[in-house]
């Protein structure tokens, strides 16, 4: 648990906000072709509240799958492998893809799992953040979507956890060294 006062970064009404805007700028970008839905891969488990709000911004048809990924499988940051372990498609070929991740630190997860879908031969690939570090990137990828830039601080909230904790907070809040317990 944490110790004390939590300090909120984003706050629900920024949140509501912010996704509204990313919603309208992928409604500007993609076209209504019934035929052709956009398949929004979320990464889980830190997209699936931002996945869920943002999905219903949109007006397109939207197929919804996703992928959960693990990087740093023996819990250090010495290797930067990341590995898919569950994803929910068969087929993404031809399709419009849309893959969202709650933040993007190093850069590593979206571009891995982007070189993975390629295997899938989609149509096109597109990448959505809600929250950037851009700070802290250490590969060279171009995020289309991305929601708010913040510092490099250790967030929780709205999908975000600290150590499987506080995924259910509906602020973002800071967490920094000594505040867990
Ligand atoms: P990247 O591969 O270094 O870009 O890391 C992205 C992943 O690290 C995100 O999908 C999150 O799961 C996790 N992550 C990075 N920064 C934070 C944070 O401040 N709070 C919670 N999770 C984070
Ligand atoms: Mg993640």
């Amino acid at each position: 648990m944490l110790k004390g006062h939590r300090e909120v970064l984003v706050s629900r009404e920024t949140i509501a906000k912010t996704v509204a805007e990313i919603g309208a700028a992928i409604n500007r970008d993609y076209d209504k072709n019934p035929d052709r839905p956009l398949v929004v891969i979320s990464l889980l488990k830190g997209a699936m509240v931002f996945t869920a709000d943002l999905i219903r911004t949109l007006n397109m048809p939207v197929r919804l799958e996703v992928l959960v990924a693990s990087s740093y499988g023996d819990g250090t940051v010495s290797t930067r492998q990341v590995n898919v372990k569950y994803q929910s498609f068969d087929s993404l070929e031809g399709c419009d893809v849309l893959l969202v991740d709650d933040i993007t630190d190093s850069g590593n997860t979206l571009k891995a799992v982007g070189a993975y879908i390629q295997q899938y031969k989609p149509a096109t690939v597109r990448y959505c953040s809600f929250l950037d570090k851009p700070s802290r990137r250490e590969v060279d990828i171009k995020i289309d979507y991305i929601g708010l830039d913040i510092p490099d601080e250790f967030v929780i909230g709205y999908g975000l956890d600290y150590a499987g904790q506080y995924r259910e907070l509906p602020d973002i809040c800071v967490i920094r060294e000594g505040d867990a317990q």
